[in-house]
């Protein structure tokens, strides 16, 4: 049977994570979390003690860590160079520096090129980030772009973390602002993407609707 690809990008809070996770699982389809690759990169450019402002050893290093993604029976797992880094990929140092990272096109070119690669070895995939519709999969079968309200995104985000609602809303203006104004594959809604507003749904409302969807593609 015919490869599936389903892109799902949108703003940090809008529900990626958790929807995408939940529609691979309803497909028996493999996740993969881009973001958890540009996280893990930042990662070994701060062990390293690299300068963010330098992005040709910022690159340098994405050009030798060995990045492991995949899934083990207790959920996702990333390693960088051998070292599971699941717990320290989300925390403040690695979250603070990401955008920088990830604004570095030579970076992109890396991660995307290892994106492409998993995705053609998996016969069924979820795919999530910012480019994945517009850069990474453009040939996906489904793209959806997720959005919700500023307030909602904070409120999700520092439920999940120890920070004050009012730093998380700080923190994703930033994100966002730097993630949708970098030159090199910001992000944006694919032209072909379904637009899904999840301020006022569930998450079950979400998956059931885009599993709606994909019978329609399949
Ligand atoms: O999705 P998550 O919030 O973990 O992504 C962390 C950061 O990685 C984003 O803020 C963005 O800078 C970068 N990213 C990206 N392209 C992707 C996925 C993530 O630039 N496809």
């Amino acid at each position: 049977s015919r490869q599936l690809v389903v892109a799902v990008d949108g703003p940090s809070g809008s529900g990626k994570s958790t929807i995408s996770r939940r529609v691979a699982q309803a497909l028996d389809a493999r996740y993969l979390d881009t973001g958890a690759m540009y996280r893990a990169v930042t990662y070994a450019v701060l062990r390293d003690g690299v300068d963010l402002h330098d992005p040709d050893k910022i690159t340098a290093v994405a050009e030798t860590a060995v990045l492991e993604i995949g899934t083990d029976p207790t959920g996702p797992y990333i390693k960088v160079d051998g070292a599971g880094v699941d717990r320290e990929i989300r925390g403040p140092e690695v979250t603070r520096a990401v955008s920088a990272v990830s604004a570095v096109p030579a970076v992109r070119a890396i991660l995307v090129a290892q994106q492409r690669a998993i995705i053609a070895t998996a016969p069924r995939i979820v795919v999530e980030g910012r480019d994945i519709g517009t850069v990474v999969a453009p040939d996906a079968d489904l793209k959806v772009y997720l959005t919700a309200s500023a307030d909602e995104r904070a409120r999700r985000r520092s439920s999940e973390n120890a920070a004050s609602q009012a730093a998380t809303a700080a923190d994703l203006e930033r994100r966002d602002k730097l993630d949708s104004t970098r030159a090199a594959d910001p992000l944006r809604q694919a032209e072909d993407a379904v637009v899904l507003d999840t301020t006022a749904l569930g998450i079950d409302e979400v998956v059931e609707l885009l599993q709606r969807m994909l019978e329609k593609v399949t």
